[in-house]
């Protein structure tokens, strides 16, 4: 029996100066209805023209992706938000302006020409113009709005260099475009700009406390730190799914960065005492500090830094055969509440949280800070 892989081509391409006959050939294979991963500012991308039906429905094949979680339409300009939405209200002009390209994906009504394939069946679509010279010059190339999820197995976490797409969808995609890795490691802001104050559905890139200069006021969706496990209908339909479970259990330890290493010494010990292997997930330059296997991401005093390493280290873990991965917290705020969103989904109901004085730790979900 024939299988249904495919080929998929691996071209490098400079991330600042990309080879326009590169450009031309992928842009070619999305206009005629096929695959391609591209470098974003913020993660990988898995391109399909957002205006073939086909096209996209290889896209929830590929990934293994539910049926009802619905797709970023990525451009290279403001142009096709007014094409293809019935309404952009002011506060979503002036935050185009300010932040695209960039990190900020708006949730804008639809006028019914993307096909509902792309948005799961919302009435609502979700736009994003990233800031990557290649992502730019590919949907330029394509001529058509390019429907786009982040290029990784559903599931996993989303990758942030070619060789993780390579990794989840070699023989499932037509194209990967190496452009080197991704700056910024999380996922966009997803911002609900159809009610009354713009909601922030997922938080990424762009803090909350950045969209407010523009905004005024901004709500935080009530789920965006809960532990991944049951939570509360989320408005936006991939935040209900566990975004990433890691083949071991992540134990994630939140409080002050003195507690939150003695607490995790305290288990890493306990652990190995049962006769577990225990990773963890610390900062850089705290390796020496504890025992065992010891993967680094970024420093304390920059939650953007650990951002940017965050799921590289997260598949790291994948090759070592730890039994259990002990991770230090972040404070959620700016940056940090990307992060912490991303680490507490991770971390499924295992969460601890240490204070100063607290006594013994339970397990919570926690209230969220913003900036
Ligand atoms: O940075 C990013 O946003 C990356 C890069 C590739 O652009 N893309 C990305 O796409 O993370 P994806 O599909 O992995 O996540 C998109 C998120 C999901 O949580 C999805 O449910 C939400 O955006 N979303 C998309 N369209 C929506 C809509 N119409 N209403 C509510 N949420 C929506
Ligand atoms: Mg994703």
């Amino acid at each position: 029996m024939c299988s249904d892989r495919k080929k998929t081509v691996f071209w490098k391409v400079d991330a600042i100066c990309p080879d326009p006959e590169i450009i031309r050939q992928a842009g070619l294979i999305l206009r005629r209805g096929g695959l391609v991963a591209f470098p974003t500012e913020t993660v990988y991308g898995l391109g399909a023209n957002a205006l073939d039906v086909s096209a996209v429905e290889k896209i929830f094949t590929a990934k293994g992706r539910p049926q009802d979680n619905p797709l970023i339409v990525h451009v290279s300009g403001v142009d096709p938000v007014y094409e293809y939405t019935s309404f952009v209200p002011q506060k979503a002009r002036l935050l185009m302006e300010k932040f695209w390209p960039g990190p900020l994906t708006l949730i804008l009504p639809g006028n019914g020409k993307i096909p509902e394939k792309v948005s799961g069946g919302l009435p609502d679509l979700a736009f994003r113009m990233p800031d990557h010279a290649v992502a730019l010059a590919l949907i330029k190339e394509a001529g058509v709005p390019v429907a786009a999820p982040s290029a990784n197995l559903s599931g996993r976490p989303s990758p942030t260099a070619a060789g993780h797409v390579l990794a989840d969808l070699e023989g499932r995609i037509d194209v990967i475009l190496d452009g080197g890795p991704s700056g910024m490691g999380v996922e966009s802001t997803v911002l609900d700009m159809t009610g009354d104050i713009p909601a922030i559905l997922r938080p990424g890139g762009i803090t909350p406390g950045r969209i407010r200069t523009v905004t005024g006021a901004v709500i935080l969706d009530g789920t965006l730190l809960d532990n991944g496990e049951t939570p509360p209908r989320p408005r936006s339909p991939g935040m209900k799914y566990r975004h990433y479970a890691p083949s071991a259990p992540l134990v994630l330890v939140e409080g002050s960065p003195d507690m939150v290493m003695r607490e995790i010494i305290k288990l890493a010990g306990d652990y190995t005492r049962r006769g577990k292997k225990v990773g963890i997930l610390c900062r850089d330059g705290q390796q020496d500090r504890y025992p065992g296997l010891t993967i680094c991401a970024g420093t304390d005093d920059d939650p953007a830094s650990v951002a940017a390493a965050l799921y590289a280290a997260l598949r790291l873990f994948e090759g070592t055969g730890v039994d259990i991965i002990l991770a230090e917290g972040v404070e959620a705020r700016g940056m940090g509440l990307a992060v912490a969103n991303r680490l507490r989904r991770a971390a499924g109901g295992n969460i601890i949280k240490v204070r100063h004085n607290q006594g013994i730790p339970t397990f919570t979900n926690n209230e969220s800070q913003e900036e």
